[in-house]
Formats: structure tokens, C-alpha cells, sequence
């Protein structure tokens, strides 16, 4: 470990889910002091078992020491554990790591509220599995003031070593991380679908996973060139359009409907092309979609 992760040695954990304590173990893997909080009983006292410290209450979790991460379900999990046990006179000097999933709208409430009661907050996504925190595959995106940033690099470093800083604007780790989510969420999405349709149809699961690898193979080329054609406006060049796309999307919706399986996914994909046809998009590359995403001026 470098001399940087040795900087700040102790931090809090609030949020013993399978994230919480898997950055719980890293911390103490990483050999900081950790102490920890969590609702139900028994997931302290596994952290415990691993060296570290209880706390009886989420306040005890924040007076223990001036760094806090929390990392629960959602952020209603959070304000109910700050009304119900009158945290917001506790945030004084306290800086809050918060990697909890949230919305726009809860990220910057959260961000002014722990201000307004004299605390910093650093917010996050976590864009890996619990088993890669600590590794070179660790992903943390964070956001907010550069001194806050600065101080926590010691801690985010532990978890991710090369964690992305995105700035001050506090909701840019909920907006990439959910875009993101989108790119690969639906890839993933596709593929649970894919063998779906392969195996009604009686199409091997090895042949599905051979082929699929093969297919795929493609996509980050592809990608970047969708990526660069979108950022230079450059949408009308194309080796197969729209409308070809389409076409071959209504096939998918046939196969789909032929076999029995369920459509959702087709219809919802068939509903974008309509609306690419309407705005006059037919004969442009795949890129030009995002019109059809973007809003409306
Ligand atoms: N797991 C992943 O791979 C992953 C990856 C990226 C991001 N994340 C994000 O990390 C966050 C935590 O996810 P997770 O996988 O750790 O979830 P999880 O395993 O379901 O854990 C949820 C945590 O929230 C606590 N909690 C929920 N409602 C609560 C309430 N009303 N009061 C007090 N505590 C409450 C739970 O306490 P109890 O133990 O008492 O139920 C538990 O500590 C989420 O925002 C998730 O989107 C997770």
C-alpha cells in the first residue's frame, strides 16, 4: 500500500448491506481502524468478528470518527435513520462519503442539508461488485467541493485506487452511473432475452454463448464510433441505417412472437424505430437515435 492510503486510517461505515460491508472489510483489509453501524444486529457483529468496532447507534458511528461512509438501499433508508434518531445536530465537522443510490433531487437535497448542519459531503457511485472494491477493478465516480475530495482520497483510494473525480456538481456520479446503466443494463437486459428466444427455439445455450461472444466482439469499436459520430454531428454516413436496423428489429418481434415468448422488450424496441421513421431518421446511421432521445427544444 502506498504512503497515501496510510493518510487517514480511521473511518465509519453506516450500512452493512452487501456493499457496506464489503467496503467495511476492504477498509480493514487496508488496515484502518473502521467502526460500523447497521440496522439489524448480526451484520455488526460479523464485521466485528473481522476487527471492527461496534456502534450502538448511527450517532456513535458519526462522533467515532470525522469520516462517514453510508451506503444503504436508497436514500428514504437514510432520512429515516436521520429522523428517527435525531441525527442532524451530529453532522457538525463530519464528512459524509455517501455512495448510496439516489436521484438528482435526493443527491442535492442530501448535499445541502448535511451543509446546512455544518458537515462536507463527497457523493458516489459504486460501479463494481463488492469482490473488485480494493482491486485494480474497483470503480468509485465522485463528486463535490475539491477540498472535500481532497481529504477523502486517502479512503476512495482504499476502495478504488483509481476513482474517477467528476468535479463539484454533486449529481454527475448519479447521472453517469445511471447512464451507464442504461448502456449496459440493456446489453445485459438483451442478452437474458436473447437466450429466451434461443432456447424456445430450441438453439443450444453453448451455441447461444459461442455465438453471442462472436457477435459481440464488434461492440466497443462500435460504440466509439457511435459515440464520435453523435459528438461531430456526423449521423448521415452509414454501413447499415435505421431503417435497416428496424427491419431487423420487426424480425426479431416475429421470431419472438412465433415462438411464444414475451414481447415487452420487442414492442418497447419497436416503439423507438417508429418514432426514428417519423422524425424522418429512416436513411441515417444508427447514431442518429439520439434524436429521438434528446428532448425537444
Ligand atoms: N451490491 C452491489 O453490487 C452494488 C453495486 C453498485 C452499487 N450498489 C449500491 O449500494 C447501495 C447498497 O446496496 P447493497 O447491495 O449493499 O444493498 P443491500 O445488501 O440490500 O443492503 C441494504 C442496506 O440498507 C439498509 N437499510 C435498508 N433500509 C433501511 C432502513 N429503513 N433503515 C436502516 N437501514 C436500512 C440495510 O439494513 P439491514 O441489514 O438492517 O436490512 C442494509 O444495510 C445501493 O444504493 C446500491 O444501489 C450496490
Amino acid at each position: 500500500m502506498s504512503d497515501h492510503t496510510k493518510l487517514n486510517k480511521t473511518v465509519s461505515v453506516i450500512g452493512l448491506g452487501s456493499m457496506g460491508s464489503g467496503i467495511a472489510h476492504t477498509f480493514l483489509d487496508a488496515g484502518c481502524q473502521v467502526s460500523v453501524w447497521n440496522r439489524s444486529r448480526e451484520k455488526i457483529d460479523s464485521l466485528v468478528s473481522s476487527g471492527a468496532s461496534a456502534c450502538n447507534g448511527p450517532e456513535d458511528a458519526i462522533k467515532a470518527n470525522t469520516h462517514v461512509v453510508v451506503c444503504l438501499t436508497d436514500y428514504s433508508a437514510w432520512k429515516k435513520i436521520i429522523e428517527e434518531h435525531d441525527l442532524q445536530g451530529h453532522f457538525e465537522g463530519t464528512c459524509i462519503i455517501q455512495l448510496t443510490t439516489g436521484t438528482i433531487e435526493e443527491v442535492q437535497w442530501h448535499s445541502s442539508f448535511i451543509e446546512e448542519h455544518g458537515g462536507r459531503v463527497a457523493d458516489g457511485a459504486v460501479m463494481c461488485y463488492p469482490r473488485d472494491l480494493g482491486t485494480d477493478a474497483g470503480s468509485l465516480l465522485m463528486a463535490g467541493p475539491p477540498n472535500v475530495l481532497q481529504e477523502c482520497d486517502p479512503l476512495l483510494r482504499v476502495l478504488a485506487p483509481t476513482w474517477t473525480n467528476l468535479g463539484e456538481d454533486i449529481k454527475k456520479p448519479t447521472i453517469l452511473s445511471r447512464a451507464l446503466m442504461v448502456d449496459v443494463g440493456l446489453s445485459l437486459i438483451g442478452t437474458v432475452n436473447g437466450v429466451a428466444i434461443a432456447r424456445e427455439g430450441g438453439i443450444s445455450l453453448d451455441a447461444f454463448l459461442q455465438h453471442t461472444n462472436n457477435v459481440g466482439a464488434i461492440l466497443p469499436a462500435e460504440k466509439a464510433r457511435l459515440i464520435e459520430a453523435i459528438r461531430n454531428g456526423d449521423t448521415e454516413k452509414t454501413q447499415a441505417s435505421i431503417n435497416s436496423w428496424g427491419e431487423g428489429q420487426k424480425a426479431v418481434h416475429s421470431v419472438a412472437k412465433s415462438l411464444g415468448t414475451n414481447l415487452v422488450l420487442q414492442n418497447a424496441v419497436q416503439t423507438v424505430f417508429e418514432e426514428a421513421e417519423q422524425m424522418g431518421l429512416g436513411k441515417q446511421d444508427l447514431s442518429a437515435l439520439f434524436n429521438v432521445f434528446t428532448p425537444a427544444q
